[in-house]
């Protein structure tokens, strides 16, 4: 069995900064309600009809590829997270491999939609390919345009004052050195409460879950019509939908949990953790979690504050910020969590 590292990393922050006084525009928010709850100060959006998810994505990978000394055709896999992709289908991944140029190689590309956890579980995909050999060098996207999907009118407001733009991209390769890599990962989802964050349309279930006659549903075609109804656009029904105070229990539960369960695999402790890099949900969720692990700040790294929550990119971008920084340096155990909808959540520990 190999051991999987992190080869090369990068980002991908959009240009346009947009503050908490920016979206009082357009809804009845207010710069105090956001940071207090939230820590968030501003975030950044995609350029409409310049950038997308898959371009973002593109131009934080150009940048781990380079950082891990390969070239683009050296990569045989790719996997792209993301719960805002250019398409309903095909994937992000066959996006990435033509925006990247790589069509020639014709190695597989695998897209995962475990929004929040996404770059955990998929760091978990890549290290048992890596493992066992199958593959040397994967590219692994995480990318989101949420900016494109939000609901803009003070209905929206608690979903659409958390959330940002951005990418990040990592190069997971075979570790040299014994003791360097991916220590330990961990996955776990629970779907009890699967409607309590979430984009329900457009989609395939025609109210079965949700309660047909709640949602309005239109019988006239037999067979279908029901993924995208005019009712869905007329009563702004294609925004995501977040049941705040459960996720945040939740969450403040799973997280030090799955943590834990890390940690007791590999026989470390908290103290051992030189660099913890949670999700970037919610400031106050770090910030409990943290509390709960015992570690100092200069031993979490958060950027939600420039961000907002990027959701499969938050780790990754978090992680490019804090080791172009030097705040990780070789040798480091770093920890990363997750926790979102599904609800799913995971963790891994790994020695850069
Ligand atoms: O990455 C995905 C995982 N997501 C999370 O982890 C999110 C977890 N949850 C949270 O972070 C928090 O629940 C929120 C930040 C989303 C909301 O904070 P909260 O303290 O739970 O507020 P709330 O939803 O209970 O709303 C409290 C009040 C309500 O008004 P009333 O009913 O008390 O009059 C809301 O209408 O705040 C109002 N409100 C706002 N006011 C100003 C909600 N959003 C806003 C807003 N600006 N943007």
């Amino acid at each position: 069995m190999y051991r999987t590292k992190i080869g090369g990393i990068g980002k991908y922050i959009p240009e346009t900064v947009v503050s908490n006084n920016d979206l009082k525009e357009y809804m009845d928010t207010s710069d105090e309600w956001i940071q207090e709850r939230t820590g968030i100060k501003e975030r950044r959006y995609a350029k409409k009809h310049e950038e997308t998810t898959t371009t973002m994505g593109a131009e934080a990978a150009k940048v781990a590829i380079e950082r891990a000394g390969i070239d683009k055709e050296d990569i045989d896999f790719i996997i792209f997270a993301t719960l805002s992709p250019d398409y309903y289908f095909p994937g992000c991944g066959v996006l990435v491999q033509r925006e990247l140029g790589m069509t020639k190689t014709e190695v597989g590309a695998l897209d995962i939609r475990n929004q929040c956890s996404g770059f955990v579980y998929g760091l978990s995909i890549a290290d048992q390919f890596i493992k066992t050999g199958m593959y040397k060098n994967i590219l692994f996207v995480c990318s989101e345009m949420h900016s494109m999907g939000l609901d803009f009118r003070t209905e929206g407001r608690g979903v659409t004052v958390i959330f940002g733009d951005g990418a990040a991209a990592v190069v997971l390769q075979r570790a040299e050195k014994d003791d360097q890599g991916i220590l330990t990962t961990h996955l776990h989802s629970d779907g009890t409460h699967a409607e309590e964050l979430a984009m329900i349309n457009p989609g395939s279930h025609g109210g079965h879950h949700l309660g047909k006659e709640k949602f309005g549903f239109p019988d006239e075609n037999k067979f279908g019509g029901l993924f995208v109804t005019q009712k869905m656009v007329d009563d702004h029904m294609l925004a995501p939908n977040m049941t705040g105070q459960l996720v945040f229990k939740n969450a403040v539960t799973k997280f030090p949990e799955v943590i834990k369960e890390a940690l007791d695999a590999t026989g470390l402790k908290g103290d051992d953790i030189d660099m913890f890099i949670p999700h970037q949900a919610n400031l106050r969720i770090s910030q409990f979690v943290q509390k709960r692990l015992g570690l100092p700040d200069d031993k979490v790294y958060n950027n939600i504050q420039k961000y907002g929550n990027t959701t499969a990119a938050s780790i990754p971008i978090a992680m490019c910020e804090a080791w172009e920084e030097g705040k990780i340096k070789d040798g480091d155990l770093v920890c990363v969590a997750a926790f979102g909808s599904g609800f799913t959540w995971g963790s891994a520990l790994m020695r850069w």
